[in-house]
């Protein structure tokens, strides 16, 4: 296992600051262009009965919430390390026995070796930074040998202006996230669209171990 000092990296006070303030505007902005998320549930393929389920920076549970109804015998947790966005995320998810929430940043001791069914990321890889290595490894590790990764992110921009404008709001526009899955995951499912006429592309993967 990594050593998990090593997988800090450098963003994450930046990012826990940047939702203190973005916490409370967040559910009625984002839905415009965090785009593919419901969607990318729907490509999940069957899981086992009570499937153990992770999502990684859950922020405030719009994905869980849509969890518990795809999969209503799972054991939900949610990860997230803002500690506003948890707390939105609890309200919202208050009346569910199947979701626990966690609070802390992702890193290779978060979990037991082998412990769930099906890791989601949704629109937080590309909060990490660049260097993300160190986080497949960690996925590798958490994931069960028969379990499935789901990611939706942003992709890429043709506008360096645009990419110049992401990066302010910790959001790395590299296109350098697809290429890692697929060296780390094998996939089933890929693809990959555009957003308000070719501003920016997104992607939605599904792979395994
Ligand atoms: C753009 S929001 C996405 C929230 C949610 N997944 C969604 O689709 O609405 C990114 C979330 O990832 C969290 N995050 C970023 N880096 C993280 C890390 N290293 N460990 C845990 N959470 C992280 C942020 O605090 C934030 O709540």
């Amino acid at each position: 296992m990594m050593d998990p000092a090593s997988s800090h990296t450098t963003r994450e006070p930046e990012v826990e600051r940047y939702y203190r303030f973005h916490a409370p505007l967040y559910d009625a902005t984002r839905w415009s262009f965090l785009f593919g998320r419901s969607g990318l549930l729907d490509m999940i393929p069957d899981l086992p009965s009570q499937p153990q389920i992770l999502e990684i920076g859950c922020g405030t549970g719009t994905n869980m919430e849509r969890l518990e109804f795809h999969f209503p015998d799972a054991r939900i947790t949610g990860l997230d390390l803002s500690p506003e966005m948890l707390r939105k995320a609890g309200e919202r998810l208050n009346h569910s026995t199947q979701i626990e929430l966690k609070l802390g940043r992702y890193q290779g001791d978060s979990f037991d070796y082998n412990s769930f069914d099906l890791i989601l990321l949704s629109y937080s890889l590309t909060m990490f930074g660049p260097h993300t290595d160190p986080i497949f490894n960690h996925l590798l590790e958490d994931l069960k040998p028969n379990g499935y990764i789901a990611v939706v992110d942003f992709n890429t921009s043709p506008f360096a202006w645009f990419r110049r404008w992401m990066e302010y709001n910790h959001v790395n526009f590299s296109g350098h996230l697809l290429p890692l899955l697929k060296k780390y995951f094998h996939p089933a499912d890929i693809t990959v669209k555009k957003a308000y006429w070719g501003l920016w592309t997104y992607f939605q993967f599904i792979g395994k171990p």
